[in-house]
């Protein structure tokens, strides 16, 4: 008899510091979701961050403070792993032994690697390039099937399952394709209504700041840019606040049509937007506090989590090396 097992799911987020409702409605609602029915793991990808990332104490920052706020989102460490890839120095090894069947052209023409060349044009860091060779290891050290990720994440999916292939048709079938799993919000928009909502843009709205900030950010919103009088009619298709109130509340429609008929202005929408946000966060915001409270609490969390994964780790590496070739008979 075999013991039955669950499907296994694997995600790996920045540690930008405390999240904001981007993070959230692309791949936060489906880390969540996912914790039911699967064994998942997640990871704080302190490596990947070294990419862009130079001061080592905000590393160190940005990764507790992601940790934190998954927490608080309502991840629960006795249901899905969290922990933080540095821990798992394998991850690095994977990625070394992937990248032997790789072709330099397929991760050059990676979308990420050619925007980070207009990015950051004076830090073209070789890790750049390998940026998802590594994204690979994290995934195909555990077997992951199913991966929650943004929608700015698929061409990185994509790759992996080509990076999998290509090992497992020289090696043998060791590792599994993963999938990319999607919420159903589009590419969630900044503040500035024209990029994707980062922390590195500043366009955020944030989950866990102060209620004035919070406020701020949403009341700064940029909105439909035809509507300049207040007795315009708006065009909630292409008004960032009206596309927001979507996902916190079940009136979109109602609000919508305010908006149309301009019943309603954009300073109320977007007020209306704010309390709902805040209210939506409101448990979540109680408990980062308590979180927070508690010393060591998140970093023992981290360490029980990477410790959870040694021996899938290991089995994976001892395979993979035997495989290729490595180490002794
Ligand atoms: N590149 C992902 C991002 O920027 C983070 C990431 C690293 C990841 N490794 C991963 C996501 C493995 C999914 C699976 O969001």
């Amino acid at each position: 008899m075999s013991i039955p097992t669950l499907p296994r799911v694997f995600s790996g987020v920045q540690p930008s510091g405390l999240p904001h409702i981007g993070n959230y409605l692309g791949a936060f609602r489906n880390y969540l979701a996912m914790q039911e029915g699967h064994d998942a793991i997640y990871c704080i990808v302190d490596y990947h961050a070294l990419t862009s990332t130079h001061d080592a104490e905000r590393i160190r920052q940005n990764g507790y403070e992601m940790a934190v706020g998954l927490l608080a989102l309502g991840l629960d460490p006795e249901r899905a792993v969290l922990f933080r890839q540095s821990d798992r120095p394998e991850h690095a090894e994977l990625a070394y032994l992937l990248s032997t069947v790789v072709p330099v052209s397929w991760v050059e023409r990676t979308p990420s690697f050619k925007e980070k060349k207009r990015t950051q044009p004076d830090d073209i860091n070789h890790a750049l390039l390998t940026y998802p060779v590594l994204q690979t290891a994290d995934i195909g050290i555990y077997h992951a099937r199913y991966v929650p990720v943004g929608r700015d994440q698929a061409a990185h999916l994509e790759l992996a399952r080509e990076i999998i292939r290509a090992w497992n048709s020289r090696y043998g079938d060791v590792f599994v394709e993963p999938e990319a799993v999607f919420t159903d919000s589009p590419l969630i928009k900044g503040t500035d209504g024209a990029t994707k909502m980062s922390k590195s843009v500043g366009n955020t709205i944030d989950i866990f700041a102060p209620e004035d900030v919070i406020r701020k950010q949403i009341m700064s919103m940029v909105t439909d840019t035809q509507r300049i009088l207040r007795t315009d009619p708006g065009r909630p298709e292409v008004c960032n606040v009206c596309q927001l109130h979507r996902f916190f509340g079940d009136d979109f429609e109602t609000i919508w049509e305010g908006e149309r008929t301009a019943r309603t202005g954009c300073v109320d929408t977007k007020r209306l937007l704010a309390d709902r946000i805040l209210a939506f966060f409101a448990e979540a915001r109680e408990r980062r506090l308590e979180i927070e409270s508690r010393p060591g609490y998140v970093e023992e969390v981290l360490r029980a989590g990477a410790e959870r994964l040694a021996p899938l780790a290991a089995e994976t590496m001892r395979e993979v090396r035997h495989r290729m070739g490595l180490g002794s008979r």
